[in-house]
Parts: structure tokens; C-alpha cells; sequence
């Protein structure tokens, strides 16, 4: 037998056994009472019905197979739950059986997962850490304390869109509104501006974090074929690295200034949350790090495509931007900026943020769940080590709960007590039970805020003349959904 036909061989047996292999599990999956979903190929099993873009795909597949399905990605057993109810089940009734996350393997980079809030399983470190992220940054009174900061921050995005506007030039929603968020973190932890508000250089930080989100997000045939892992035959592995030394590098110099500033001073003083952190936790430097680089990850992307997806509704639907205008002048006064402490007199504004939520949930199938023991749901049986997948973006479509569910239509919330603080299950753009979203205090005061000052200090167009209704709307699939083509508007001079 010559070389050629060994290797023609030796490949059709291999796949051939693999496809039997796989037959095999398929068949005794189904004895082992899954929930009901597409059947799936040999070896590749239903990967092919993810498309690029997942949430709609999977949503889609959920009309017909109801919701609570299971998906064979490759070789992992995925349930995905598409309803209210489902969700209530996993995160609330059952929340402790579905509270570990299934690590894709991007995270394994410099063992990030191993030291990570986000990707720990709950246990004793996990409680400790998410302990410190309260106490140190997201307390009541931690955010208190630091509410001038952030109107600072929101003062200078309003100062940046003021002289866009004076320039007559357009300005990237996004982009400002995710220098506004860096700053807003940088200066709660570290007392310093990572980005030049007015200039373009949170550029890179902005590509790096992007990065990081979409090589965490993006399908890697490892996560689907676990055996492959050592070689990461698409290199995520590889450029999350550089991605998560560059990240680390950058704090791990503001720590070590900041470390030899106390030591010069001789005292452990409490200005910012990196104070707070070295204070309970000076000893394990490694861990503030690591710390630094989930909240940065985590907070700054899903709070700016927030703000951009907002701006976006509003500029489709003048009639919308117009009652959010009217509700400003009358509470706030016509050109000033909002104080946090309004937002609660502003019942339109708070709607529009919740409408925003439901159509556009920045993380749309939450942060990946898994299973760590067999667990029981509507009869069926997930064994243990099913990932998990809660499609939060179709429960806010769901028209069994959300009438005309394709429209933005912040009136829906007016008058009602439906809430994104992990309660109702309607609604849970932060997730819900013990894993839901630490920063969600902080992204509910600043969001706010920086949409209310903007719409309040100017009048809006969008760029090139396009009608409002020509306005693109298209989404890109990472971990967090951003808008496909970036927002750009003309800030207008009010009078
Ligand atoms: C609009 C803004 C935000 C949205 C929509 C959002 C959404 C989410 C979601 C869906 C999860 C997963 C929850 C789950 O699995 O049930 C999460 C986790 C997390 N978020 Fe946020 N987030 C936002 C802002 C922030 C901010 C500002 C921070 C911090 C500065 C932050 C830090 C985290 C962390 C550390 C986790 C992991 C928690 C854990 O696994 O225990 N997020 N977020």
C-alpha cells in the first residue's frame, strides 16, 4: 500500500469510528432522558446550526423544539433555555446546582480562570472574591462616595460631544461612551484617567478588551472537541495570552506604584477601591491583578454598547427621543446635566433603559453556565457537566410575554413593576441568583446618566443625512452583542 492510500485509509477508518462513537453517545444520550432538540450529525453534532449569529439561530431552533433543547456542539451536550420560566428554574429554584460556568478555553490563558470572579466555581475563594468586590467597590455607600467622580467623567463626555458639535462633527457613541466607562472604572479603582477623554486613545485598550471579548465569544473547535485543547489549531489560546499579558502588565504597574507610594508614605490610606483591595489584601498582589482585569473586561464593553444601543433606539424612533426630551426639561431643565440622584424622578428615562435591555441584552446567553451534578428540569435529566446556555435574548422577544416584542417601546414599562435586578425573569440582562452581575449598581447609575446628559444637552442627527428609519440595526455576535456598523450622530446646539 503506498503513502497516499495509507492516508486515505487510515483517515475514512478514523472517521468512521469516531462517526460510530458518536452514534453510539447520541443513542444512549437520548436514553438518558435530555430534553428533545435537532438531531445531530456524526462527530460535529449540531454545530453547523449555530451560524454567526447564535442568539437568532438558537432562538430560532427553540420555536420548534420548544423551550428547554438540547444541542450536541462537537462533543459537548449544551441545553439551552429559552423561557421566563426555565430561566426562574435554573437561576432561582435550582440556582446552586447550575452556578458553576463552563471555562471555554480561550480563559485558560495564563491560567486566568484559576484566579477569576467570573470563571470560579462557587466556592469559598469564589465567596471571598465576589465579598471584596462588594464591599470595596459596589456598596451603597462605596458608590456614594464615589458619585462626583463619575459626574466628572460624565461632564467631560458631554464637553467632548459639546465640541464635536462646535467642530460640526460626528461623534462614535460607542467610542465615547466606552472612554467614559474606562474612566469611570480606572479612576474608582486606580484614581486615574486610562483614557484621554477628548483624544482617541482608549483606542487600544477599547481593541484589546474587543479582542479579548470576541476571542472568549467566538466558536474555537476546542471547546466543541475538548480532546484537541493542547494543540489550539486556531491560535485563541495563543492570542488571548498576549491579549491578557498586556492587560496585566498595564495594571500590574499601577499596583506596584501605588504599592511603593504607600510605602514611601508609610500608610495605608482608603482613596479608591485599589487602596481598599491592598488593604484586605496586600499580600496577594497576583490576585488584585486578576481582579482588575475581570472588572475591566466585564464592565467597560457591556456598559458602552448599552449606551450605544439606547442612543441608536432613539435616533430610529424620534417620537421616543422626543418624550425623553420633554420628560428632561421638565424635571431636570432644559441643557443640564443629570444627577444620579434624578434618575428616580425620571420615569420615561428609566423605561427606555429597560426597553433597551429587552430587545438588546449586551450578554445575550449570559456568562456560559454549566452543570456540577445530574440535575432534574420538567422531567428531563442534564447530566452533570451539561453546559448551559440561558438565552436571555429570546425571553426578551418572547411573544407570549412581550406584545409587538420587535418594537422599541419603553411605554410597556410605564406603570409597571417588571425590574432587571434578577427577579423577574421577564427581564435579566444581568443574570439572576447568586452568579448575577456584581457591577449591575453601578452600571444602573451610570447608564442613566450618560444617556440623560446627552439627550438633555443636545438636539441629535445622524450622520450623512440617513433617515431614521434607514438607520442600521444590525447586530455582531461575541460575548457581548455590540452594533454591527458603530453609531455615529451630529450633536446639535439646543438654542
Ligand atoms: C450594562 C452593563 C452590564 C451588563 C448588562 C452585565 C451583564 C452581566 C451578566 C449577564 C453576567 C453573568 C451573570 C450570570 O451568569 O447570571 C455578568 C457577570 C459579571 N459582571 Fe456584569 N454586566 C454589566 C456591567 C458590569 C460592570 C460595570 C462590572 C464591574 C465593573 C461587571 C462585572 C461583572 C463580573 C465580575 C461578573 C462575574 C460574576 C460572577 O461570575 O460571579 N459587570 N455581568
Amino acid at each position: 500500500m503506498d503513502f497516499l492510500s495509507f492516508v486515505l485509509y487510515f483517515l475514512l477508518s478514523t472517521t468512521a469510528i469516531i462517526a460510530l462513537i458518536s452514534l453510539f453517545k447520541q443513542t444512549k444520550t437520548r436514553k438518558r432522558n435530555l430534553p428533545p432538540g435537532p438531531t445531530p450529525l456524526p462527530v460535529i453534532g449540531n454545530l453547523l446550526k449555530l451560524g454567526n449569529k447564535p442568539h437568532r439561530s438558537l432562538t430560532q431552533l427553540a420555536q420548534t423544539h420548544g423551550p428547554i433543547m438540547t444541542l450536541k456542539l462537537g462533543q459537548v451536550t449544551t441545553v439551552v433555555l429559552s423561557s421566563s420560566v426555565l430561566a426562574q428554574e435554573a437561576l432561582q429554584k435550582q440556582d446552586l446546582a447550575f452556578s458553576s460556568r463552563a471555562i471555554p478555553n480561550a480563559i485558560h490563558a495564563l491560567h486566568q480562570c484559576r484566579d477569576s470572579v467570573i470563571w470560579l466555581p462557587v466556592d469559598h475563594r469564589w465567596r471571598c472574591l465576589r465579598k471584596i468586590l462588594n464591599s470595596s467597590l459596589f456598596s451603597g455607600a462605596r458608590l456614594d462616595a464615589s458619585s462626583s467622580l463619575r459626574r466628572r467623567k460624565v461632564e467631560e463626555l458631554v464637553a467632548y460631544a459639546g465640541k464635536c458639535c462646535r467642530d460640526g462633527k460626528a461623534v462614535d457613541v460607542g467610542r465615547a461612551a466606552f472612554r467614559t466607562s474606562l474612566n469611570v472604572l480606572s479612576n474608582t479603582i486606580f484614581s486615574v484617567d486610562l483614557a484621554d477623554p477628548s483624544e482617541d486613545t482608549a483606542q487600544e485598550f477599547r481593541d484589546l478588551v474587543w479582542s479579548i471579548m470576541v476571542e472568549a465569544g467566538k466558536p474555537n473547535l476546542v471547546d466543541y472537541f475538548p480532546a484537541t485543547a493542547t494543540l489550539d489549531p486556531q491560535g485563541v489560546r495563543r492570542r488571548m495570552t498576549a491579549y491578557f499579558g498586556r492587560v496585566l502588565e498595564l495594571f500590574g504597574g499601577l499596583i506596584h506604584e501605588r504599592l511603593a507610594m504607600r510605602r514611601q508614605t508609610k500608610r495605608a490610606a482608603e482613596n479608591d477601591a485599589l487602596d481598599a483591595l491592598l488593604n484586605i489584601r496586600e499580600e496577594d498582589r497576583g490576585e488584585i491583578d486578576r481582579m482588575c482585569l475581570d472588572l475591566f473586561v466585564a464592565g467597560t464593553d457591556t456598559t458602552s454598547s448599552t449606551l450605544e444601543w439606547a442612543m441608536t433606539e432613539l435616533l430610529h424612533n424620534p417620537e421616543v427621543l422626543r418624550k425623553a426630551k420633554a420628560e428632561l426639561e421638565q424635571v431636570v431643565g432644559i441643557g443640564k446635566q443629570i444627577e444620579e440622584s434624578d434618575i428616580a424622578c425620571l420615569p420615561y428615562l428609566k423605561a427606555i433603559i429597560k426597553e433597551t435591555f429587552r430587545i438588546h441584552p449586551p450578554v445575550p446567553f449570559l456568562i456560559p453556565r454549566k452543570v456540577n451534578t445530574d440535575v432534574k428540569v420538567c422531567g428531563y435529566t442534564l447530566p452533570k457537566g451539561t453546559q448551559v446556555l440561558v438565552n436571555v435574548w429570546a425571553i426578551g422577544r418572547d411573544p407570549r410575554t412581550w406584545p409587538n416584542p420587535t418594537a422599541f417601546m419603553p411605554e410597556r414599562f410605564l406603570g409597571s413593576e417588571i425590574d432587571v435586578r434578577g427577579c423577574d425573569f421577564e427581564l435579566i440582562p444581568f443574570g439572576a441568583g447568586r452568579r448575577i452581575c456584581p457591577g449591575l449598581p453601578l452600571a444602573m447609575k451610570i447608564v442613566p446618566v450618560m444617556l440623560g446628559s446627552l439627550i438633555n444637552s443636545f438636539d441629535w442627527k445622524l450622520e450623512g443625512g440617513i433617515a431614521p428609519e434607514e438607520l442600521d440595526m444590525e447586530e455582531k455576535f461575541g460575548i457581548t452583542l455590540q452594533k454591527a456598523q458603530p453609531l455615529r450622530a451630529l450633536p446639535i446646539k439646543l438654542f
